[in-house]
């Protein structure tokens, strides 16, 4: 009996076979995989040793069991170097971008964002629904002339409605012919002049008048001024615009009112008034057919156009709207009171 047999060979090729693979599990890096690899392919190696000795075994049956044990024990340990080389290559990556990344975040303690005033977001809403209903938007300027105040919206020197309108003038030019505008009427006139019907237009903006301040008044307030100019319109036109936009705006529960009324510039005139849900009427502004005067005075023909206009209070809608007491609250850039809407 030689002391090659297909056993005690079988059990020396697992042992190297287990020797090289805890080696391999071993390893601390590359280079010393890169080692154990060269160490277990020499010639010389236990595995490799068991080829020559092989030779030893007496049947060929003896020698392909042996044989296909040996193979099989150096795929598997070629596998796993193969792994453990992957292993090291994955870390080493993993290593490399832990140490080059860079952080690039950074901590903002968050800033306090402001909003738009009251009285912004109302004009902001007001020229939203107009734009909804085909209106464009103009504005005119703050400082006026005598004539396009007064004189051309039919109210010569002598007129009493003048008086009525509290006019705070500039020490500019002759006597009383600079002002202050008292309503946003004047934008009619200089849309008139600069656009040609048909006009759908509307022209928010600050007024002023000699007013002591009080919870319901201030001295500077803001009004939207709408005007119509076009071939065939009536004061039907005028009512169904005032009740789209009192739907639109202020919801489909509210309803319109016109009350006769008087303004030099238009003829007829009205109040218009609108219904809450909870049956109150809240007045609104004037509003009425564009006096033949007036058109003229835009430089537009009363016998080819027609036309409606209508002006009103932006200040009270934010006033009703936000339930301000009073209106002074609004301007005294108080942040405490303007933070909450
Ligand atoms: N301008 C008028 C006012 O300030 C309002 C108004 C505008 C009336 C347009 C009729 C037509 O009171």
């Amino acid at each position: 009996m030689s002391e090659y047999s297909v056993e005690s060979m079988s059990a020396a090729i697992e042992t190297a076979k287990e020797a090289a693979m805890s080696a391999i599990k071993n390893t601390a890096d590359l280079s010393s995989l890169r080692a154990l690899s060269a160490e277990l392919n020499k010639k010389d190696s236990p595995l490799n040793s068991f080829k020559s000795e092989m030779g030893n075994l007496s049947s060929v049956d003896d020698k392909r069991a042996v044989g296909q044990l040996l193979n099989a024990a150096t795929s598997e340990i070629a596998v796993a170097l193969e792994d453990r080389s992957i292993e090291f290559a994955d870390s080493e990556i993993a290593a490399r971008i832990e140490r080059e990344s860079l952080d690039l975040t950074e901590l903002l303690v968050s800033r306090r964002r402001g909003h738009s005033h009251i009285v912004t977001q109302a004009t902001q809403r007001l020229e939203d629904v107009f734009i909804g209903l085909g209106f464009q938007i103009a504005e005119g300027p703050e400082v006026e002339t005598d004539f396009y105040n007064f004189e051309a919206l039919n109210m010569p020197k002598s007129h009493p409605a003048r008086s009525e309108f509290d006019t705070m003038f500039l020490e500019y030019g002759e006597t009383n012919s600079i002002l202050l505008r008292t309503h946003t009427s004047p934008v009619q006139i200089r849309v008139m002049k600069s656009w040609k019907p048909p006009i759908y237009a509307i022209m928010p903006g600050r007024v002023f008048r000699r007013d002591t301040p009080d919870a319901t008044h201030m001295p500077v307030f803001h009004q939207i001024e709408g005007l119509v100019i076009d071939r065939g319109i009536t004061f039907a036109h005028l009512a169904g615009t005032i009740e789209s936009f009192t739907k639109a705006f202020f919801g489909s529960e509210f309803t319109s009112r016109l009350r006769p009324s008087f303004f030099p510039f238009t003829e007829p005139s009205a109040e218009f008034d609108i219904r809450r849900a909870d049956g109150e009427w809240i007045e609104l502004g004037g509003c009425g057919m564009v006096h033949p005067n007036v058109l003229t005075s835009g430089g537009i023909d009363p016998e080819e156009f027609s036309g409606f206009a209508f002006g009103f209070g932006i200040d009270r809608m934010a006033k009703e709207r936000h339930k301000v007491e009073d209106i002074r609250e609004m301007y005294t850039n108080d942040l405490r009171f303007l933070r909450q809407f």
